[in-house]
């Protein structure tokens, strides 16, 4: 859900000046749970020192910065080991890079470790998002949610995702080209708005006030994410600041609008509220079921924690699935043998199944579904997740003092983890590894993370990716202009130019 790392920003000059600076006055100032400036080998157990490879001055956020890269984890961990020192925005952190080490830190979430996202992330996603709440709160917010997510919530939105991934394809269609990136991001969007909010189409019509004001708002909020947290005009986390009021605005304007419409209905007789609208709904948004909570002594969530919620989970909810849906279209145009495959299983699908995407048609469709897994493998949307630890522990051979900070790699193990090693060609892209399950070995792939902290929406994410191919490869091909084109990373990977495409009605054999 949320990356981690720096903003994408132009101009190297003024780049670098900027990063020094930023860099300087972070190390000044950047202390909070700190681990201290102490030398950069640190004893593990026997004594052996942890490597710690770049000197002071190698910040990682200065690399990230000037190059607009984040370095290449998995050669860094093969060379230096499943855990090095580093040093990010002048705090020193321990980069974690193993897969036992990894789902140790994930499993030990609210025990032995807590997420530990930068002062930036907590000014912009708010202090009640749940990304940035801890243990018992946590865990509240995330089981009031849940419910929106499960298996049999996802069965009720399947009409709606496939209406809506049909109308994409026939937006997309007309339109001739597009540029991939933002309309994959309109139709996560769409999906997205509907499951966890049920605002109205305010948010996603198109045009200037509907979704690329918002596209425009969460694009400034996500470039503020890493930024430095000093709100001067013209910096990435100002307008990143007043992106979240923005957005804001909009969220409590809707409530707004859902409140008065509720009483509006109470006062004629036709709804019921509350607790007992939870139990009629037919299937309650994530926002209907925060609205319902009350704790222990009949009181519910404030307008502030409610908000805070519905940014991160509207910001979550779309753009890392729209990002995994243009690598799946970028590598199906760099594969055309796996696209036609694809092509193939669909048209067997529709054959069985019908037209109609019902959970049965999903769960036949092994290849789609490897499609999915092996991009996100190959190319996790979030290559790690940043911890701090609780509690003196042992990782890796090395004993972790507490408060010792951690970017812990999700790319790492899904590439190179023993499991994947003990295939013939772990690092290229095979759909077809899938289909005998010699890959679902337990925790093999953790993509959307694990533990407490595993990803709210991943079966929603995963089903609104198989709907759109579906939809798609029943009688359309998408061509990618550009496939050479850079991607940047950071602050969440996307193809630079946006990746122009075109699709185009193809006819089925
Ligand atoms: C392909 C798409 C997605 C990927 C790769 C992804 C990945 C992840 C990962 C790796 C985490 C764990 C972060 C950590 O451990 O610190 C996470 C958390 C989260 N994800 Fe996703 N995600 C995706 C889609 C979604 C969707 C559709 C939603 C819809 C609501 C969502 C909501 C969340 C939330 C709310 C969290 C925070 C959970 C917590 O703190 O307990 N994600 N996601």
């Amino acid at each position: 859900m949320l990356p981690v790392a720096s903003a994408d920003l132009p101009g190297a000059l003024p780049v670098a000046a900027t990063a020094v600076a930023i860099l300087a006055v972070a190390i000044l100032f950047s202390r909070r749970r700190s681990t201290g400036g102490a030398p950069a080998a640190a004893p593990g157990q026997g004594g052996k020192p942890i490597p710690s490879p770049y000197p002071l001055w190698s910040d990682l956020a200065l690399d990230v910065t000037v190059k607009g890269d984040f370095p290449d984890a998995v050669k860094q961990h093969a060379q230096f080991g499943p855990v090095f020192w580093w040093r990010f925005l002048g705090r020193r952190l321990l980069m974690v890079g193993d897969y036992e080490a990894s789902m140790r830190l994930l499993k030990g979430e609210h025990t032995i470790v807590e997420a530990d996202y930068p002062p930036s992330v907590q000014h912009l996603v708010g202090k009640w998002g749940i990304a940035n709440l801890a243990s018992k709160q946590h865990m509240r917010i995330k089981r009031l949610v849940q419910a929106a997510f499960t298996p049999k919530a996802i069965r009720g939105y399947m009409p709606r995702m496939q209406a809506m991934a049909e109308e994409a394809v026939h937006k997309w269609t007309a339109q001739g080209d597009i540029l991939a990136y933002n309309e994959m991001k309109w139709y996560t969007f769409r999906v997205a708005v509907s499951v966890i909010a049920g605002f109205d189409d305010s948010w996603t019509r198109p045009g200037p006030d509907g979704f690329e004001h918002v596209n425009a708002l969460f694009k400034d909020w996500l470039d503020g994410l890493f930024s430095f947290p000093i709100a001067i005009p013209g910096t990435a986390f100002a307008r990143g600041m007043k992106a979240r009021g923005g957005l804001m605005q909009r969220i409590n304007a809707s409530l707004d609008l859902l409140e008065q419409q509720t009483q509006e209905k109470g006062q004629k007789g036709e709804a019921p509220t509350g607790q007992e609208a939870e139990e009629q709904a037919e299937q309650p948004t994530a926002l209907d079921l925060l609205l319902a909570s009350r704790d222990e002594e009949g009181k519910g969530l404030t307008r502030e924690q409610i908000c805070d919620n519905v940014l991160v989970m509207l910001f979550a909810g779309h753009d890392t699935s729209a990002t995994s849906l243009t690598r799946i279209f970028h590598f199906l145009h760099l594969h055309p043998e796996a696209a036609e495959r694809l092509r193939q299983e669909q048209a067997e699908v529709l054959a069985k199944h019908g037209a109609e995407l019902t959970e049965e048609a999903l769960a036949d469709m092994p290849y789609t579904e490897g499609v999915i897994r092996e991009v996100l493998r190959i190319k996790p949307i979030i290559a790690g997740f940043p911890r701090v630890a609780l509690t003196d522990f042992e990782l890796a051979g090395h004993t972790i003092p507490k408060g010792t900070r951690m970017q812990c790699s999700l790319a790492q193990p899904l590439l190179t983890d023993a499991r994947w090693a003990g295939e013939a060609d772990p690092l290229q892209f095979r759909p077809e590894r899938w289909l005998d399950g010699a890959a679902h070995r337990t925790g093999a792939w953790i993509p959307f993370g694990g533990g407490p902290r595993l990803c709210l929406g991943w079966l929603l994410a995963m089903a609104e990716m198989k709907v759109l191919l579906a939809v798609v490869f029943r009688g359309h091909k998408m061509t990618v202009h550009h496939p050479d084109s850079p991607w940047a990373l950071f602050p969440l990977a996307r193809p630079k130019d946006g990746m122009p495409a075109r699709l185009q009605a193809v006819r089925q054999q």
